[in-house]
C-alpha cells in the first residue's frame, strides 16, 4: 500500500490546519482495504485472555442500561441476534503484523505520539454511542458501512449510571456514511457516534494524550531510580523545645536544603521519555525464537534479507538521549546511529550489507529476546 491516506492533502497541510484542530474525512484513503483481519480473527483475539476486548451493547432508547463486557469473550457471546453489539480488540498490532505496515502510513506523526490500532466489528445497528475522546484519532473503514456522525460541542455532560461515557445531549453537526477504505480523522474532545450499517469493521489509529500528572507521576518514578544525594541528616546544633512533639522548624529548614539537591535537566527529561514512551503495556510479553539460530546463521539471515521488529517492540530515539527500546536506553555508537534511526523509522531493514561487528551483536541479542525476527535466506 502505497497511497498516501491524506488524499490529495500534504502531510505538512494536515500538520498545519488540521492535526488537533479540526476533523478531515479522506474519501478512498486507502483504495481496496477491507481490513487486516477476518471476523473469525477478530472474534479469535476477543477471546483471547492476554488480549484486551470489550464487547459493547449500546441501547439507543435507554442508554443507561448499555452494557460493557471486558474481555476474554465467551465465542457464544459473539453471536448474538437480539439487539445490536460491537466487540472492540485494543492493540491489534501487537498480535498482527500487517497492523505494522498499516501504522506506517500514519508516520507523519511522530510514533512518540501514537498508542495503538483498534479494530471494531460490529453487527447491523452497533456501536458505543456518541461519545468523546481525549486523543485524536483516525478512523479507518474496512469491510462493510458506518454512519459517522460528529459533532463539536461544549457541553459534555454524560449519561448518568451507564457503562460506557455516553453524551447526554449529541448534537450531531455532519453526518458522513464511510466505505471501505474511506478515513475520517477526529481531533480530541470532536464529539462522534458510528452506527454500523450492516456488519461492519472499524480501525482506530489511536494517538497518546498523557495529562500532565501522568507525566509527573512517570518522571518523579523514573528519577527517584537515579537519585544519588549525598548526605545524612544530622543535628549537632540542637536546642532544647518546651514541646517534644513539635517538629523543630530548624528541621523543616534542613531538610528543605537537603531536597533541594533534587535537580534534573533537559537531558533527562529526554532520556525518561525515551524509556516511558517505549515501556511496553503491562500485558505484553515477548517470545524468544523456538529455534534459535547461531550467530553466523543470523549474520547471513540479516545480510540477505535484513530484519523486522517484533510488532509489540518500541523504538525511539532523541539526539539528545540515544535510542530507546522497549523501556530502555541502549548504548550506540555514532556509525551504527543511522542504521538503527532506519529501523526504528521503518521498524524493518533490508539486506544489511556489511553489519559492524557491534551492530551485529547488538541485534543478535535483540533477536535472542525475540524484539526482532529475520527470515532466513
Ligand atoms: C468504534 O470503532 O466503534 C469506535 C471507535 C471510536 O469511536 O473511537
Ligand atoms: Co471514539
Amino acid at each position: 500500500m502505497l497511497a498516501n491516506v491524506l488524499g490529495g492533502i500534504t502531510p505538512a497541510r494536515f500538520l498545519a490546519e488540521y492535526w488537533q484542530k479540526k476533523p478531515l474525512l479522506v474519501r478512498g484513503a486507502l483504495p481496496g482495504f477491507t481490513g487486516l483481519a477476518t471476523r473469525e480473527e477478530i472474534f479469535e483475539l476477543a477471546c483471547d485472555p492476554d488480549v484486551e476486548s470489550r464487547l459493547v451493547r449500546y441501547r439507543t432508547a435507554a442508554p443507561e442500561t448499555s452494557t460493557v463486557d471486558h474481555g476474554p469473550q465467551k465465542r457464544s457471546h459473539l453471536r448474538g441476534k437480539q439487539e445490536p453489539w460491537t466487540v472492540l480488540i485494543q492493540g491489534l498490532n501487537l498480535w498482527v503484523p500487517a497492523a505494522d505496515a498499516l501504522l506506517h502510513q500514519f508516520d507523519f506523526i511522530p510514533q512518540a505520539r501514537l498508542d495503538d490500532l483498534m479494530v471494531s466489528y460490529a453487527v447491523d445497528g452497533g456501536g458505543v454511542g456518541p461519545h468523546f475522546d481525549n486523543y485524536d484519532v483516525f478512523l479507518l473503514q474496512g469491510i462493510g458501512k458506518r454512519r459517522w456522525q460528529i459533532a463539536d460541542q461544549q457541553d459534555r455532560s454524560l449519561v448518568e449510571g451507564a457503562p460506557l461515557r455516553l453524551l447526554r445531549d449529541f448534537k450531531p453537526v455532519h453526518d458522513w456514511v464511510l466505505e471501505s477504505g474511506d478515513l475520517l480523522y477526529l481531533p480530541p474532545h470532536w464529539a462522534h457516534n458510528g452506527i454500523a450499517i450492516g456488519e461492519c469493521t472499524t480501525y482506530s489509529v489511536g494517538f497518546k494524550s498523557p495529562t500532565a500528572q501522568e507525566l509527573a507521576y512517570g518522571f518523579i518514578d523514573w528519577l527517584a531510580e537515579r537519585l544519588d544525594l549525598q548526605g545524612m541528616y544530622a543535628d549537632p546544633d540542637l536546642k532544647l523545645q518546651e514541646n517534644s512533639a513539635e517538629i523543630p522548624p530548624t528541621m523543616i529548614d534542613r531538610v528543605a536544603r537537603m531536597l533541594k539537591g533534587i535537580r534534573w535537566t533537559r537531558a533527562d527529561v529526554a532520556a525518561f521519555l525515551g524509556d516511558y514512551l517505549t515501556e511496553p503495556k503491562p500485558s505484553v510479553f515477548f517470545e524468544p525464537p523456538t529455534e534459535l539460530l547461531d550467530r553466523a546463521a543470523f549474520a547471513r539471515a540479516l545480510k540477505a534479507k535484513g530484519c523486522r521488529l517484533d510488532p509489540r517492540t518500541l523504538l525511539l530515539w532523541s539526539a539528545e538521549a540515544g535510542f530507546h527500546l522497549n523501556g530502555e536506553s541502549i548504548p550506540v555508537s555514532g556509525e551504527n546511529r543511522d542504521i538503527l534511526a532506519t529501523l526504528a523509522h521503518r521498524r524493518r531493514l533490508e539486506g544489511v550489507k556489511r553489519p559492524s561487528e557491534a551492530i551485529l551483536k547488538l541485534l543478535y541479542g535483540w533477536y535472542e529476546d525475540g524484539f526482532l525476527h529475520v527470515d532466513e535466506p
